[in-house]
Order: structure tokens, then sequence, then C-alpha cells
């Protein structure tokens, strides 16, 4: 099995990235962050508090969950609702818990099991679900960029500096938390793709698969 992992921040350019990889190399994709989103989604759903650890945990046992294209939770189709202002503030806060991280990360290991490998994104994906994936990239990009990027690509109104301090806050909680924080795994390719073309990225990640 050939995993791929790509980990980062928001709005470093993971999306992109492992997205055009995948079609190079032909292999599937997974999003984690979808995976965390549609938690949020349903959190939010069903009234549960997001400090509620042990409600979000059964909550995650029980969602019938698929992403792929378009991302369903309990059979609705959440794709647009996940990139949402109100599931975004919440998701970091829903994702600090373990009770959430263990079952997801074990639906992320079934997918890749069942896909035999392929290019998965998130922010422990390196370092926790996939510590002996082939290849494992950091993804970074300057502050502005990122909030720039996110603005562009969530089709936000162009309110940068809003964005940019949502993104810092995420980042912080992402980053501190005790479970599985973000972090550059061991044997990661840090990558700073400020001002780098997605072509180049893919480029330059293509180049280390060969030399494998
Ligand atoms: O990649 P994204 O912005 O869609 O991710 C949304 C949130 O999900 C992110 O702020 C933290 C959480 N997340 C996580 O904790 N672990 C992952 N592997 C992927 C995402």
């Amino acid at each position: 099995m050939r995993v791929i992992a790509i980990d980062g921040p928001a709005g470093a350019g993971k999306s992109t990235v492992a997205a055009a990889l995948a079609r190079r190399l032909g292999v599937a994709r997974l999003d984690t962050g979808a995976m965390y989103r549609a938690v949020a989604f349903a959190a939010l759903r069903e009234g549960i508090d997001p400090g509620d650890g042990v409600r979000l945990g059964a909550l995650a046992r029980a969602l019938d969950l698929e992403v792929g294209e378009r991302v369903t939770v309990d059979g609705v189709d959440a794709t647009a609702a996940i990139r949402g202002p109100e599931v975004t503030a919440v998701v970091s806060a829903v994702s600090v818990h373990p009770e959430v991280r263990a079952e997801l990360v074990r639906r992320q290991r079934v997918w890749a099991e069942a896909h035999d490998g392929g290019v998965v994104e998130g922010r422990d994906i390196g370092s926790v679900v996939f510590p002996n994936a082939e290849v494992k990239v950091f993804l970074t990009a300057a502050e502005a960029e990122r909030a720039r990027r996110r603005v562009v690509q969530d089709d936000l109104d162009g309110d940068h500096a809003a964005v940019a301090s949502d993104l810092a806050r995420r980042d912080r909680i992402d980053s501190t938390r005790p479970a599985s924080p973000l972090a550059v795994a061991q044997g990661a390719l840090v990558m700073d793709t400020t001002g780098r073309s997605v072509d180049d990225v893919v480029e330059e990640v293509m180049e280390v698969l060969a030399r494998l």
C-alpha cells in the first residue's frame, strides 16, 4: 500500500496539490479535513456542544459519511455547507477531541486499505495516521498568501484581514491541541508554496517519488 501524506496549515495549498498529484499518479485522494468538517456539520445539526468530546465521539462513530467529489452526511449532501462559516468557526474545537480523532483515523485507515493507498491530506497524516507513508510532504505558505487563497477557493467576500485572523485562530488551536497536533512529521519534505505554482510544487513531489 502506497500512501502519500500531505500535511500543513489551512490555506497552504494541500487540497489543490493533493488533487493534482492524485491525478498525475492515477490514484485516489482523501481530504481528511472534510471528514472533521462533516462531524462539525452534524454536531451543529444535532445541537451538540463542540466541547462535548464524549457525545461528539459517539456522533462520529454513528455517522454515515461519504467523502469524495461530494461529501454526504447521513444521506444529506453537505459539500457546500461544510465549507461555510458556521462549520469553519467550530471545526477546530470539534477536532481537538481524542474520541473524534480515534474514529476518523480508523476510517482513514479503512479507506487506505480499500483503495490500496493514495494521496491523503490533513494535519496529522504523516505523523500519526500513516507514519510509514512512502512520502510525507509538509506544505506551508506565508499567512497573507494563505488568506488570499482561502478567499478565492471558498469564494468568500474579500475581507482578507478577517480571513487571515480566522486562519491564525484555527492554526493556533490545531497546533497546540494535545491530541495529534499539526506538526512536521519526521522525515517530511517541508515546502513553502508562497509564490509557487501548483504544477511546480507537484513536479517537485514527482521528482522525490521518482528517486525512491
Ligand atoms: O483542511 P481543512 O481546513 O478543511 O481542515 C478543517 C479542520 O479539520 C482543521 O482546522 C483541523 C481539522 N483537521 C484535523 O484536525 N486533522 C486532520 N487530519 C485534518 C483536519
